[in-house]
Parts: structure tokens; C-alpha cells; sequence
């Protein structure tokens, strides 16, 4: 097999007709009117782009094989959202249902962890904490699992939003593996995608103070 050859990248097209490119090579070389520059591309970039990104994370485990399960990780979020939408939850916790195990594959072991990442500067801190807690509390469901201790979750017994993450999974996660339970499509809620990362982060997650 040939050796890789390294190859200069490829100049990506500028995201807007009205954005310029910094043409230096490092950031140490960056003066005050190309920071001013680059951060205010990034902000409207970042608001352009993130929703769309993030619904194609989303989409791209829809065509995945499963490991069991009569219907994929895709689906499951979708069911999850359904479910959450018809029991009349509000706008951000469907988003929630919906994107809870959006880095299942990727970030197995770490999936709850991931979600709340993403959605952290975006959501309440009860809807962070369910997101971030929703792995433990699932092994509550996994009855006669060999090795998950259904009792995990009793570490956290008094936690304000104890009752928040066991009702999300026993009614929005363990239950949202049933194929015959009819799921709206993603069409039904890209635009609440879209609408909870076009809020303002949270300030200390402002996208102006971010590392480059
Ligand atoms: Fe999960
Ligand atoms: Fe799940």
C-alpha cells in the first residue's frame, strides 16, 4: 500500500460572500482588527451553523444496523421526542428526549456525559442533569442485567432532580424501544432543533469567550 503523502489543505470556500480569511499561519500572529474580524465570522457562523450540524449528527445514525433493538438509536430518539411531545412536555425537555443518546455510538460509556454537553448552555440545569445522569438511572429498568446494579441511582437519593431523571427514563427512555409505537418524524422537531440553539448560551458559554 502507497505511503499517505502530505499535502497542503485545501483552501475551504468562506463560509458568507461578505467574510474574509485571516491569511496568517499561526494565532500567535494575530493582531486586535483580525481578532475583532475573526470572532464576529464566528459568531454568525456559529449561530448558522450549529442547529444544522447537530441535526446531522442526529441523522446520521438512520441508516445504522442495530446491535438488537427492532428499531435504530435514530428512531429511538425520535419516539423519545414523540413520547415527550403527546405527554405535553415543554418545548426544551422534547429536545431533550430527542438528542438524550445523540452520541450513543460515539461516546458510548460517556453518552450521557456528551449530551449534556452539547446542550448545556441551552437548557435548565435539571434538564442538564437528566441528560448527564439519564445512563445511571436507565440500569434502574435493566432488571436482570448481569452486570448494571439496578441500585446505582440511590447514591443520588435527595438530589433535587432525583425524580426528574428517574421519570424521564422509566417514561421517555426504557419505554421508547417499541416498534409498534407510531413516531413522528424528525420534520415534526428540526424547527424546536433549531429554536433551542438559537437562544442566547449561557454567558459563560457566550461563543465571543471561547477558546479558538
Ligand atoms: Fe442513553
Ligand atoms: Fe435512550
Amino acid at each position: 500500500m502507497d505511503e499517505p503523502i502530505a499535502e497542503r489543505p485545501r483552501r475551504p470556500e468562506l463560509w458568507r460572500a461578505d467574510f474574509s480569511f485571516v491569511e496568517k499561519p499561526a494565532l500567535d500572529l494575530l493582531d486586535g482588527a483580525e481578532w475583532r474580524m475573526i470572532e464576529a465570522q464566528r459568531k454568525a457562523y456559529m449561530q448558522g451553523r450549529q442547529a444544522e450540524l447537530v441535526l446531522g449528527l442526529f441523522a446520521a445514525a438512520r441508516g445504522d444496523p442495530s446491535f438488537g433493538y427492532t428499531l435504530s438509536m435514530y428512531d429511538h430518539g425520535l419516539q423519545a421526542a414523540t413520547m415527550a411531545l403527546q405527554s405535553g412536555a415543554d418545548e426544551e425537555f422534547v429536545v431533550v428526549a430527542l438528542l438524550h443518546d445523540i452520541g450513543f455510538t460515539i461516546a458510548g460509556p460517556s453518552h450521557g456525559e456528551f449530551a449534556a454537553a452539547l446542550l448545556r448552555p441551552y437548557v435548565s440545569e435539571r434538564n442538564r442533569w437528566v441528560l448527564e445522569m439519564h445512563q445511571i438511572f436507565q440500569t434502574h429498568h435493566a432488571h436482570d442485567h448481569p452486570h448494571f446494579d439496578g441500585r446505582e441511582r440511590d447514591r443520588f437519593l435527595g438530589h433535587p432532580f432525583f425524580a426528574d431523571a428517574a421519570d424521564f427514563v422509566a417514561r421517555f427512555d426504557q419505554s421508547a424501544i417499541d416498534p409498534s409505537f407510531p413516531t413522528l418524524p424528525i420534520e415534526a422537531f428540526a424547527p424546536m432543533v433549531r429554536r433551542l440553539f438559537a437562544r442566547p448560551p449561557a454567558r459563560r458559554f457566550q461563543v465571543e469567550g471561547t477558546a479558538p
